[in-house]
């Protein structure tokens, strides 16, 4: 599933240092503006990009999630954790991510996000991706993604992009969506 050139792109912490040093962050809702906006790339992957590295992979994991990236937590650099195992083990974590080759094959499937709770539809991508990113030591490395893995990259560099995947979905689904999002918002501020 995963083909890697060289660098390890997992990433395990002690658990107890882990611990000391996370913080869950706000996950922005659809349809927030800010999810619009487009990240810049990490100039130096230094002590600051760790830490926020490591305070993504707490919020994606406590929220459920298999990915995240930075655009979702207001921050707009182009960073993107990940984790599509099963026991939640392989740590992903992607720095200014680039797709590099992409598959003439598509493949359809059903997409969620953690800016859009509760809303799960299908979405049309390329079945295969080449990725090229850095890691956690600024170093570039790249590897070929197929099925869930291939999704999730691509459902993430979509947010470092400024575009959410229902943007992905026909005019009508998209304006029914934002309607009924709204609708809510405006009955939880009323309580
Ligand atoms: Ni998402």
């Amino acid at each position: 599933m995963l083909e890697m050139s060289g660098h390890s792109i997992k990433m395990q912490y002690p658990s107890s240092t882990f611990q000391h040093l996370m913080a869950l962050l706000t996950i922005l809702h659809y349809p927030d503006k800010r999810l619009h906006k487009v990240a810049k790339p990490v100039a130096v992957v230094d002590d600051r990009i760790r830490k926020l590295v490591r305070d993504m992979a707490e919020t994606m994991y406590d929220a459920p999630g298999v990915g995240l990236a930075a655009t979702q937590i207001d921050v707009h650099e182009r960073v993107v954790v990940m984790d599509v195992s099963e026991d939640k083990k392989d740590l992903m974590v992607l720095i200014n991510p680039e797709i590099i080759a992409r598959s003439d094959e598509q493949k359809t499937y059903e997409e969620g996000c953690l800016s859009v709770p509760g809303v799960y539809d299908e979405v049309e991508r390329p079945a295969e991706v080449r990725v090229r990113a850095l890691n956690l030591e600024g170093e570039s490395f790249e590897f070929e993604a197929d099925e869930l893995l291939a999704v999730c990259i691509q459902h993430e560099i979509d947010h470092l992009n400024g575009k959410v995947f229902v943007q992905h979905l026909s005019m009508l689904k998209q304006t029914r969506l934002k309607a009924r999002l709204r609708k809510e918002q405006r009955e939880l501020e009323r309580v």
